[in-house]
């Protein structure tokens, strides 16, 4: 038990997915999940346990934001012994490249936040994914046929940033691909503790061309963004 969650010490599985949103986390429990149980509901920031192909997972909302999801993924560390982390978001598209309902596997997350500016003072540390990981889902998403990416992403706090596109200019010049708002977090956290984490996001919304996801196309590519993300729970 701890503060923000009120599982027991082993409600949790070694693998946990991390979508933002806690009606989401009960989504993926109930449509994806075998034997589910929910494990945590302070301040409904749902959590679940069940089994995917007869393997232990379970799916922890995360909340919006890095010092949100930061709390949540500490304590399933160092409290629950968690050991994997695969968050599953979507992005806002800073690339050309990228399309709508493509996947991004973010290899690295950049930040505005002064979270690891504050921890790391005079250096600028490079949050990345674990390799592993990264490998699965990008194996898992060629072997669906769904579109993806790996690449650099940025984590910022702004959601509604003042200058719009602009405001990513020199992230973008230097190969950016997209904008969420927790994986850096999240790598910082899988360093400094050795663990595992991968952020996989679909990309909903193209801040270079306006384009956007209708809801069918949004609900048929969380499906597959989460069947992969479930492959790279159990190991592929
Ligand atoms: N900004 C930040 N996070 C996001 C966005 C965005 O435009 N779209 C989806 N997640």
């Amino acid at each position: 038990m701890t503060p923000h969650n009120n599982a027991k010490k082993d409600d949790y599985a070694e693998a946990v997915l991390l979508p933002g949103d806690p009606l989401r986390a009960k989504w993926i429990a109930e449509n994806f999940l075998d034997d589910v149980r929910a494990v945590n509901t302070v301040r409904n920031c749902l959590g679940f346990t069940g089994s995917y192909r007869g393997k232990p997972v379970s799916v922890q909302a995360s909340g919006m934001g890095q010092p949100s999801l930061a709390i949540y993924v500490h304590e399933l560390i160092n409290v629950y012994g968690v050991k994997s982390f695969i968050r599953v978001g979507t992005c806002g598209g800073l690339s050309e490249r990228v399309k709508v309902r493509d996947l991004v596997l973010a290899q690295t997350a950049s930040t505005d936040s002064a979270m690891n500016r504050n921890t790391f003072k005079a250096f600028d540390f490079a949050p990345g994914a674990d390799f592993e990981l990264l490998r699965t889902a990008a194996d898992a998403a060629e072997t669906g046929g769904v579109r993806w990416h790996a690449g650099a992403i940025v984590s910022s706090d702004v959601f509604y940033q003042p200058e719009g596109l602009a405001g990513y200019a020199t992230l973008r010049e230097h190969g950016v691909l997209a904008v969420e708002m927790e994986a850096s977090a999240l790598y910082t956290l899988a360093a400094r503790f050795s663990v595992r984490a991968l952020a996989i996001c679909t990309m909903t919304d193209c801040l270079v061309t306006g384009d956007e996801l209708n809801a069918d196309e949004r609900q048929s590519s969380l499906e597959d963004m989460v069947r992969i993300a479930l492959d790279v729970a159990v190991g592929g």
